[in-house]
């Protein structure tokens, strides 16, 4: 009798029934929706960025569709700051990774102090959202703040902290490596990339705030490329993002070395069932392959 093989990950102090995740910014600010996305076969769910204060966000148009599968967004990191986020998930129940944003250390302190009181089951600190100022890539280029916040969270915490990273000025490898040696659990590549797209009757940027971040198709092979060369290199978990719609393309990810995969875009175009239908796509090819175990694949292209 054949076994069906096993989607069970764990990696960097998580344990997950499956390596599908809730991207940050998606649906993610809502106890119903994380019920609901759970429920629907995430094996785990990422919160939109909280900071300490709310923040209204861009006007629109914030996010704009290009073709096949693409796009540029600047939502300006709208949240309802950390202790309204607090009060709406008292009575989580669901495997939730909360993503913090500030602009510096201190900013984190109290963030981590409230919610570590909550059923979570750790953070992801985004360093690198690039169309906000002083929040996001313009801290994470700055390398001695991205040390200093990832040691006051360090301290601040025993749950397993995940570093967003991102490509700006600063190679992902550098920031990896401090990850590192601050004692992250893991990182989280990579978040949107600086882009803009220009209306041609109306000769103007089209987003608000002219340039957002690229998601979606066009992002996924720079993403392939920084979670095998930081998995490969620096040897820190890894948990890959950008341009997944399909098992084909998660599958691309786990063999570069990720631990997990994060959906973001697709739910856009493919709805919340694609976390059942990765999962779904991820089980099959084990079995047409052989494999027991979804980690059996994990970082296998970084042999050749
Ligand atoms: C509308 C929108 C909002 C986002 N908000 C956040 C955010 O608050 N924090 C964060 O770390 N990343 C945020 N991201 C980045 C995503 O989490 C993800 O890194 C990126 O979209 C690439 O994945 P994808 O191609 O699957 O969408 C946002 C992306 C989009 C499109």
């Amino acid at each position: 009798m054949i076994n069906t093989p096993s989607l069970n990950v764990e990696f960097a102090g998580l344990n997950l029934r499956n390596p599908t995740m809730l991207a940050s910014g998606f649906m993610g600010i809502n106890q119903d929706n994380f019920d609901r996305i759970y429920k629907s076969g995430a094996g785990c769910l990422v919160s939109k960025s909280l900071s300490i204060r709310p923040i209204e966000g861009y006007y629109n148009p914030t996010v704009v569709a290009l073709n096949g599968k693409s796009y540029i967004n600047a939502v300006g990191l709208a949240n309802p700051g950390f202790e309204a986020f607090a009060a709406e998930i008292v009575d989580n129940t669901t495997p939730l990774i909360v993503s913090l944003v500030g602009s510096c250390q201190s900013d984190f302190i109290p963030m981590v102090k409230r919610l570590d009181r909550l059923h979570i089951l750790g953070y992801e600190i985004n360093l690198s959202c690039p169309h906000v100022k002083k929040m996001g890539i313009e801290v994470g280029d700055d390398l001695e703040m991205v040390r200093a916040i990832i040691r006051t969270v360090r301290r601040n915490t025993k749950k397993p902290i995940f570093i967003k990273l991102g490509v700006g000025n600063v190679d992902v490898l550098k920031l990896a490596t401090i990850a590192k040696e601050e004692a992250a659990n893991g990182v989280t590549a990579i978040n949107t990339i600086r882009a803009m797209t220009i209306d041609l009757q109306t000769y103007s940027p089209v987003l608000s705030n002219k340039i957002g971040g690229l998601s979606g198709r066009s992002l996924k092979p720079v993403a392939v490329r920084s979670v095998y060369e930081i998995s490969m290199k620096i040897g820190i978990p890894v948990i890959g993002c950008g341009g997944i719609f399909t098992w084909e393309d998660a599958v691309e990810f786990l063999l570069a070395g990720a631990s997990a995969v994060q959906i973001g875009s697709g739910i856009g175009t493919i709805g919340i069932n694609i976390f059942h239908l990765i999962s779904r796509g991820i089980r099959k090819y084990l079995e047409n392959k052989g494999f027991g175990n979804v980690q059996d694949i994990v970082g296998m292209a970084q042999k050749y």
